[in-house]
């Protein structure tokens, strides 16, 4: 199959020939039909710490099962699904109660070594990162890995719901438990923010202050449910922010870039009692300058770090397409372009440039 793989830090994708494995045990064979382009694979593409290369990235797809492995229950060839990196188990007491984002045996849903790998060059293993790799045109994941959604709903729509719709909406709704009343703000609006400005919108909020440089983002923030806009360039944020709140500040935050500037920004723009809640991929190292009796002790803030929404996504994923095919969720204007595969390094040059919300590659 045709794959876009990453070689070596810093280095473009190459999309080259790649063997693909037949399903064993638990494991399904799509056919991918549709795979955004997120920033955190930007960020591993020039920050690869911790994984081997070469590597198939992507990891926000769609796509038809094609074939199962002989212990798969869930799953029939033909059906519609959405791939989300949350590797779980499924039975430790962390799944059992709903986290499966947190799950204790995560790693068991990978092969063993003995088992050969899932993909390979010439005979030596490729890695198929975060346990998808869906820059392909063929994805064999565990059926831990994927979720059956409606198949009216098509298919580039459908990739969002895996990463940046998880991710965005999910945090405001899952993590922050946001309510009718909340004042919220979101730092950054890519693909991630703009779903977490639609998050608070669908959770209610009373004030939903969208925060990015690019005035175009602004814009597209208001689609999304943004009742205010602050721009970093016609001022301090933190006091645009408490202009518009009262001189409060919010009652949620949250850092959907990746940088300590504005994951601090997060922090000292909250009320008292207020909570940060950080998304974006730092660079390893990365520190967070913040006053403890200023910032956090004497106004009683707190900061969590919080990974894909806290999403338990076989129930999140097959319910926030329900919400759009309802028309309460909007996708359509979170695709900025689709693009084929060849296409790619063009792709996150211009989410780089910060132009696009998603691009999402077509297969
Ligand atoms: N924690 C998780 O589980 C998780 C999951 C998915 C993505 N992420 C991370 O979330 C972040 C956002 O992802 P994305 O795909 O939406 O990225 P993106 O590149 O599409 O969006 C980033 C946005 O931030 C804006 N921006 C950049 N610098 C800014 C500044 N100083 N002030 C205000 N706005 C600024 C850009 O204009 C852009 O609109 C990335 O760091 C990504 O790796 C984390
Ligand atoms: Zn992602
Ligand atoms: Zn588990």
């Amino acid at each position: 199959m045709k794959a876009a793989v990453l070689d070596s830090v810093g280095s473009p994708l190459v999309v080259r020939d790649v063997d693909i494995a037949e399903p064993i045990g638990r494991e399904v064979l799509l056919e991918v039909k549709a795979s955004g382009l997120c920033h955190s694979d930007l960020h591993m593409m020039n920050n690869p710490k911790g994984f081997p290369l070469a590597a198939v990235l992507g990891h926000e797809a769609s796509g038809v099962v094609t074939a199962v492995g002989p212990d798969v229950t869930q799953f029939a060839v033909g059906d519609h699904v959405v791939g989300c990196l949350v590797s779980h188990c499924g039975r430790c007491e962390r799944c059992m109660s709903g986290r499966p984002y947190q799950c204790r045996n995560a790693a068991e849903t990978a092969r063993a070594p003995e088992q050969g790998a899932r993909l390979s060059v010439e005979g030596a293993p490729v890695i198929q990162f975060w346990s998808l790799g869906a820059f392909a045109e063929q994805m064999l994941v565990h059926e831990n890995n994927i979720v059956k959604v409606d198949p009216s709903i098509p298919f580039e729509k459908a990739a969002l719901l895996g990463c940046g719709v998880v991710t965005g909406a999910g945090a405001v709704i899952n993590t922050a438990q946001t309510q009718p009343g909340d004042t919220v703000a979101v730092i950054g609006c890519g693909g991630v923010g703009l779903s977490a400005v639609q998050g608070a919108a669908l959770a209610g909020a009373r004030r939903v202050i969208a925060i990015d440089l690019v005035p175009a983002k602004l814009e597209l923030a208001k689609r999304f449910g943004a009742t205010d806009t602050v721009n970093p360039a016609d001022g301090d944020v933190i006091e645009q922010v408490k202009a518009l709140t009262g001189g409060r500040g919010v009652d949620k935050s949250f850092e959907v870039i990746g940088l300590s500037q504005t994951a601090a920004q997060a922090i000292r723009m909250l009320d008292t009692g207020g909570s940060a809640y950080l998304i974006g991929l730092h660079k390893p190292g990365a520190l967070l300058e913040i006053d403890v009796m200023s910032d956090l002790l004497v106004p009683q803030r707190s900061v969590q770090g919080v990974y894909m929404g806290s999403s338990n996504f076989k129930q999140d994923i097959p319910m926030f397409a329900d919400y759009y095919l309802q028309g309460r969720l909007n996708l359509d204007d979170l695709i900025s372009q689709t693009i084929s595969i060849e296409q790619i390094n063009e792709g996150y040059e211009e989410l780089k440039a910060g132009g696009v919300a998603r691009s999402v590659v077509v297969f």
